[in-house]
């Protein structure tokens, strides 16, 4: 049997990833994986243990131990680290930040790559990251890296956390996603580029249900038989 089919779909923070990937999940009621949330739990969890951001061999041990859980909640989905609720804690400046240096640690992404591959089940899934489609799922059926202006993705993610009741200055986060997006983009391995394959939509100007009509087009064009 051939292995199931995968949308992968790339792009910088902010660019709508999370809540398209969400959307086309739900839609094809396909399996969905948010790579981001791997490296956010490497972060909370080698926060916790003071595991620092030079300590690579460290990371890569709290990489390769992460005992993760995703369920589906009423909110959206609850991620669970060692069997505690840290679903608040993912998208925290601190976590953020922390993400971003773990993620360019060469060991740590070894260390995720059979955990990720291994979301790919029938019938199919929707992976949403970084490197979807150039490292973890070179044969994706579909390629899309979503992008946006920086100052329409520091928007979004100013909305995303206000709506989460936590306190945020536009411009302070605006410089933070520019300098992470920086070192995602420079980083030795993987960094954040679009596959030669992959189809580019920039979403700077278009509403959620565009881009959803947008890759369905694109499903259809596709070898993807739903
Ligand atoms: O998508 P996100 O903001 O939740 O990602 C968190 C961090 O992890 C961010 O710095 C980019 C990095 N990342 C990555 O390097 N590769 C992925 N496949 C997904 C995220």
């Amino acid at each position: 049997m051939s292995a199931a089919p995968v949308i992968a779909i790339d792009g910088p923070g902010g660019s709508g990833k999370g809540t398209i990937a969400l959307h086309l999940a739900r839609r094809l009621g396909w399996h969905l994986l948010d790579s981001g949330a791997l490296y956010r739990l490497g972060a909370v969890a080698a926060l916790d243990r003071g595991v620092g951001a030079e300590d690579e061999t460290g990371l890569a041990r709290v990489a390769g131990e992460l005992d993760a859980r995703f369920e589906a909640g009423d909110d959206g989905v609850e991620v669970l680290l060692d069997g505690v609720s840290v679903t608040d804690r993912l998208r925290a400046h601190e976590t953020s930040e922390m993400a971003s240096r773990v993620a360019s640690v060469a060991a740590v992404r070894e260390a995720l790559v059979s955990r990720q591959r291994a979301f790919r089940q029938p019938p199919g899934l929707i992976a949403d990251g970084r490197d979807m489609g150039t490292v973890i799922f070179p044969d994706a059926a579909l390629k899309i890296f979503l992008t946006a202006s920086a100052e329409a993705r520091a928007l979004r993610r100013y909305k995303q956390l206000k709506e989460k009741g936590e306190s945020v200055n536009l411009s302070r986060l605006s410089e933070d996603i520019e300098k992470r997006d920086e070192r995602d983009r420079t980083r030795a391995v993987a960094p954040l580029r679009p596959a030669d394959d992959a189809h580019v939509i920039d979403s700077t100007e278009m509403s959620i249900e565009e881009v959803l009509s947008a890759i369905q087009v694109l499903i259809e064009e596709s070898s993807i038989s739903l």
